[in-house]
């Protein structure tokens, strides 16, 4: 059965105060939108349409850098999530199977649950996803008799008796498309709102001898995000979520409330991570390798074996190989790192090859910008790298070749060479005593003025 993805993100989110559209706040790095996306990628759909409106362009250019078959239509004004839906009836014309509904601001549902409205498609003409709710507030509550989904009815429609409903509308939706279209076709909007209401299409239905279904969620899936605080509330519980499932999954933290991880951060058993770590986004670390407090990574690779930090930064296309280390205040961009190489001390590798068994001492710098261009710096194997050094690229340091502590090296070593680039030393005998008796003298006669 091939399925579509409808994701409704038309609204301001008038209580986000801001000028971005609500589907674009972000949660752990990613639009909230992305995280609505990648849910319904469980599903492997044929086809996603996302329904923009206010900012329609910034939506449509977030929803395409995720998945650039992504369509998007425009919905001008917002008369409901009936006529939201229905915007997308253009681009589905020729589709066979079924729609599945979600929200742009309910980043949370999962793939489970995803592929259980799926499957309950067999038993049902129409498939609502419902939660009880601990507080019901203004969500729509579903009317029940038995197994069969009566109909929806809207907190601002409902009657007391209705109201103190608890299994609550969460606004997903599946249904065959051609039948989800000719449902929301007859949809009114003679109601408290004046609205559209998507949900409408339940009772549509039973009108027309069709069954409707419930499939229930947790309640935490169906989490909306309506305002800053919501946000953050639901930020937290992405993280608290997202590492109690790598911690399923065989990875230490040490203290797992103060490491926070990215939407896409993949993270390997038996990977060590301690107190403080902070993931951006696009990081993989494999197994076993170790990540040491207050490291701050992003857009890189770790590989098995290997240890970073305490206190390294790794940006983006920094790649460790096997066995790695990189220790305090170490600063890694676009470099490759080679099995068991070493960069322990308050270091710069940026735009740079390091070979494998190489040692870089510590302060050195690869001078990788002059300016205007980046230039790269590749060093070879088991080469090692004295502290101080400058390495002025473009450059390439040979196999087995050294430099001088201190060194600015401006071109290139050849392999097995010692490079030394700084000026000879000049000792003068007894000079430091006579100057130390001269400048404590003066600070005598100054003291008696
Ligand atoms: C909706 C449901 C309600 C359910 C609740 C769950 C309706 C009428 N009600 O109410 O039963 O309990 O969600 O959160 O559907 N949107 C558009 N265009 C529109 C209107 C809405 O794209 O014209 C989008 C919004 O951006 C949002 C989503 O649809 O992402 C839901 O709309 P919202 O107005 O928040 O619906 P609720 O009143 O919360
Ligand atoms: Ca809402």
């Amino acid at each position: 059965m091939s399925i579509a993805l409808i994701i409704l993100a038309a609204g301001k989110g008038t209580r986000m105060e801001s000028d971005l559209p609500k589907v674009l706040h972000r949660i752990a790095h990613a639009p909230m939108l992305w995280h609505a996306m990648r849910a319904g990628q469980a599903l492997e759909p044929a086809r996603v349409v996302v329904v923009a409106g206010h900012e329609a362009e910034m939506v449509t250019a977030s929803a395409q850098d995720y998945d650039p078959e992504a369509r998007v239509v425009l919905q001008g004004e917002q008369l409901g999530t009936a006529h939201a839906v229905a915007q997308a009836a253009p681009e589905l014309a020729d589709f066979d199977g079924d729609a599945i509904v979600l929200y742009g601001d309910t980043p949370f549902i999962s793939q489970d649950t995803l592929e259980a409205m799926a499957r309950a498609r067999a038993t049902h003409d129409v498939v609502v996803l419902g939660f009880e709710a601990a507080d019901p507030g203004r969500y729509g509550r579903l009317v029940t008799e038995g197994d069969a989904l009566l109909r929806i009815v809207e907190f601002k429609d409902a009657t007391d008796e209705e109201r103190a409903i608890t299994l609550c509308n969460s606004g997903v939706v599946a249904a065959d498309a051609r039948t989800l279209f000719s449902l929301i076709e007859v949809v009114g909007n003679d109601n408290a709102a004046g609205e559209y209401y998507l949900p409408d299409i339940v009772a549509i239905a039973r009108e027309r001898g069709l069954s409707a279904g419930v499939v229930h969620c947790a309640e935490a899936e169906t989490l909306g995000v309506n305002s800053r605080a919501e946000l953050a509330g639901a930020e937290a519980s992405f993280q608290r979520a997202a590492r109690a499932r790598m911690m399923e999954d065989g990875v230490t933290f040490h203290a797992p409330e103060t490491v926070y991880l990215a939407w896409d951060t993949v993270i390997g058993r038996d990977a060590e991570v301690e107190p403080n770590v902070i993931f951006g986004s696009g990081v993989t670390i494999e197994s076993g390798a170790r990540i040491r407090a207050f490291s701050h990574l992003e857009g890189c690779h770790v590989s098995r074996g290997a240890v970073v930090g305490p206190f390294a930064r790794l940006r983006p296309g920094a790649e460790l190989a096997e066995d790695t280390h990189v220790g305090n205040f170490v600063e890694i961009k676009n470099a490759y790192l080679g099995e068991g190489a070493k960069a322990n001390h308050l270091t710069y590798l940026g735009d740079a090859d390091i070979g494998e068994g190489t040692n870089i001492g510590a302060g050195t710098i690869t001078c990788n910008y002059d300016g205007v261009f980046k230039h790269r710096t590749t060093i070879g194997k088991n080469a090692f790298i004295g502290s101080d050094t400058m390495l002025v690229a473009p450059v390439t340091i040979g196999d087995g070749a050294m430099t001088g502590s201190g060194s600015v090296i401006t071109s290139d070593v050849a392999p097995g060479a010692l490079a030394l680039g700084r000026a000879k030393q000049v000792d003068k005998p007894g000079f430091a005593t006579k100057l130390f008796e001269m400048l404590r003298a003066k600070k005598a006669t100054q003291k008696k003025d």
